[in-house]
């Protein structure tokens, strides 16, 4: 038909559909500029590879769905078959829609058919202003028996230039932990069978050219939407061709499409950036942040009561919290786990979702007024798709629980899964979260918890993740409507469930159990790769911290607080007036930079020296910023050089000075760098030549205020 070049900020995408079969990606990255239409074939040409030796005798063509019977020997994109048949595609090319429209997203319908297999193929690419590209497959079953699909991931290709691969890892309490590695031939496939999205969930998954760094490099990235099994990879042929894709991870048996039935695979989000993983963070958070629905209110300092009283509700005592969180300028305060039914402990009552009356006589009324009468908010944990067995609605509906026929899953903090695709147990779920919220008009927000993977997750004899995830969008979305002023939060036993799929029906995510700011420093960087600041919570938990029993002072705590959905974990009710003091200084400067660090643009910085770590958030018109300088450990170095202040309008000239109204850190130095603590410099200096920083003693941070003087 035609061949297609689409252009958004900083990345070009050609499409090649002049052929009968599904149009080729011929490039995916770096804007290639006005190529005038009589170009575009010459630029096609110039990417098709000779016929090599003992090879197919024409080149192959990696198509938008690349197929073996096109010469595709690599990981199909599409797997499944009739009975046995129609196991292999040859899709050819119906129709091609393409809307270009200057300021707007640009799109591609692809539609496709393949009369021999019955199958019908729509494939949705949207390249937005940003210059993120999301893509979907859709896939239709036109045959009249059922045809069972295994699996359907969009792939993109990837240049040769792309020679390491960056993803991310990790644990409970350890969420988002990098490993970088060649990108060798084979394949590289991250799987996620938990259910959920995982611990473990490699946020993006990023091919770049050697060395790629935050400031510099380029590179490709994709991630997965989706909260249930999930696969990203990165596949590199022998033929010389790179890819990168993700998809569902569908069990066997878990779709058969009936005739006339339909599978629509998630998004597939893939950004490019010439500016390094920095870029590849401005390409993706500019994306959010231009989203419908992404929150455009002041986010509010939280005080969540978890690491403050555990189980242990006193109703006395969390209205003095609340008193307490007023005083240090607190703007939501949320009711953590334990308020209803027999939730004395972990081990009772999830599932039966009324207020506890032993412990709340009256309801939730006294302590709501009592918060929102401070000028809080209120909010309110629950974990929806979990029951104990122990509990009133396990007891009365044993069958409404994910499971093979004849056994339960392995519990995992006692507790089991609700199949939530189960009608009954919907309208169950719904029915009280509706309740709960028309009770209680004062609950502005949800913090929705998932504490435990799907093990053997059948729903009616088969596989249940599918079904149950698009469940859990259908309840969170119909609740979203019924409660369109309540914020919800995404949580899973802290980042289990973080994914561009969930965010679309949630508020923002809370990142991990870990409230350790030195874990938290790793765990905040890798997560912003995905999400700006404003859509990640982060608390100032104890002074020695729950899960890793490190101790850390205020500062260094309340400074990896700062950036991000700010808020305290912590019983301020048992410290004293001058720490509080000390806590409300935080909450105060937290708020006075909020508008800069939920809008701008975040650095970070590449040091050579792994025990000093800097990142900060740049005023898109480059008026002002604010960077953290934190120190890790000690150095092997006496002086660990200059740190870069990376973002700033090289034109202009800052002032630079510590951040006012709070403590500064603790430093062992006989002499303050030569500039002092306050300097006037151009963005460009500051850039290239950087500043020395003081000797900071491991774990303290410095912030520094950064503000244009011309
Ligand atoms: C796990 C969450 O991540 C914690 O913040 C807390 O809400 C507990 N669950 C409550 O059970």
């Amino acid at each position: 038909m035609t061949i297609v070049h689409l252009r958004r900020a900083r990345t070009s995408l050609v499409l090649d559909a002049r052929g009968a079969g599904l149009p080729r990606v011929v490039h995916w990255g770096a804007d290639l500029g006005p190529v005038p239409a009589d170009d575009l074939p010459a630029l096609v040409d110039a990417t098709v590879p000779p016929v090599a030796p003992s090879s197919f005798d024409a080149p192959t063509v990696l198509s938008l769905l690349p197929e073996a019977g096109a010469g595709w020997s690599g990981r199909p994109a599409l797997s499944g078959h009739r009975d046995g048949t129609a196991w292999s595609t040859a899709f050819r090319l119906d129709d091609l829609v393409v809307e270009d429209t200057a300021g707007r997203s640009a799109r591609v319908t692809v539609l496709a058919r393949d009369p021999d297999a019955r199958l019908s193929l729509a494939v949705e690419i949207e390249l937005d202003p940003a210059g993120l590209l999301l893509l979907r497959h859709r896939l239709r079953n036109d045959g009249d028996g059922p045809y069972a699909l295994r699996e359907l991931t969009p792939v993109l290709p990837v240049p040769a230039v792309a020679t390491e691969l960056l993803d991310l890892t990790g644990r409970w309490c350890r969420e988002r932990s990098p490993q970088r590695h060649p990108f060798a031939t084979g394949t590289w496939v991250r799987e996620g069978r938990h259910g959920r999205t995982g611990h473990d969930a490699t946020l993006l998954l990023v091919a770049g050219t050697a060395g790629f760094g935050f400031g510099h490099g380029e590179v490709w990235a994709v991630h997965t939407a989706w909260s249930g099994d999930h696969v990203t990879f990165a596949e590199r042929r022998p033929t010389g061709d790179s890819t990168l894709g993700g998809g569902e991870l569908l069990a066997p048996g878990e779709v058969a499409l009936a005739p006339g039935g339909e599978y629509a695979t998630p998004l597939l989000y893939a950004g490019f950036s010439d500016t390094g993983l920095d870029g590849l963070s401005h390409v993706l958070h500019t994306h959010l942040r231009a989203r419908p629905h992404h929150p455009s209110t002041p986010r509010p300092v939280t005080l969540n009561v978890w690491e403050a009283v555990y189980f242990d509700h006193d109703p006395a005592r969390l209205a003095a919290l609340a008193d307490h969180a007023a005083e240090v300028g607190v703007e939501r305060f949320v009711l953590d786990d334990g308020w209803f039914s027999g939730r004395r402990h972990d081990r009772a009552g999830l599932g039966d979702w009324f207020v506890d009356t032993d412990v709340w006589p009256d309801g939730l009324h006294p302590l709501i007024d009592h918060v929102t009468g401070h000028g809080l908010q209120f909010g309110l944990w629950v974990e929806p798709e979990m029951v104990n067995p122990d509990s009133d609605v396990f007891r009365a509906h044993p069958d409404w629980v994910l499971s093979v026929p004849g056994r339960l899953p392995p519990q995992w903090r006692h507790q089991q899964v609700l199949d939530v695709a189960h009608p009954d147990a919907y309208a169950y779920l719904l029915g009280r979260l509706d309740a709960l919220l028309t009770e209680y008009p004062g609950i502005g927000y949800l913090k929705w918890d998932h504490n435990r993977d799907l093990t053997e997750a059948g729903h009616h004899g088969r596989p249940g993740v599918h079904e149950q995830t698009l469940a859990v969008y259908r309840l969170l979305d119909e609740l979203r409507v019924r409660h369109p002023g309540v914020e919800i939060e995404s949580c899973a036993s802290g980042g289990g469930r973080v994914d561009l799929e969930i965010l679309r029906r949630t508020d923002r995510v809370w990142a991990s159990d870990c409230n350790d700011a030195l874990e938290r420093l790793a765990i905040q960087r890798w997560t912003g790769l995905l999400l700006p600041p404003e859509l990640v919570g982060t608390h100032i938990g104890p002074e020695r911290s729950h899960t890793t029993h490190r101790v850390h002072d205020l500062g260094f705590r309340a400074s990896t607080a700062l950036f991000g959905h700010h808020g305290i974990e912590w019983d301020i009710g048992a410290i004293g007036a001058a720490e509080r003091r000390e806590l409300a200084a935080w909450v105060a400067l937290h708020k006075r930079l909020r508008p800069l660090l939920h809008s701008g643009r975040v650095v970070r910085v590449d040091h050579p020296d792994p025990a000093v770590w800097a990142h900060g958030v740049v005023a898109h018109d480059g008026s002002r910023a604010v960077y953290a300088v934190a120190r890790l450990a000690t150095s092997v170095a006496q002086v660990p050089g200059p740190v870069r202040l990376p973002g700033l309008d090289p034109r202009r000239r800052y002032a630079v000075r510590p951040a006012a109204g709070v403590p500064e850190p603790a430093v062992q130095q006989v002499t303050e760098p030569g500039w002092g603590s306050r300097t006037t410099l151009g963005g460009a200096v500051l850039a290239s030549v950087g500043l020395q920083m003081p000797a900071l003693h491991p774990e303290q941070t410095l912030l520094l205020e950064v503000d244009a003087v011309d």
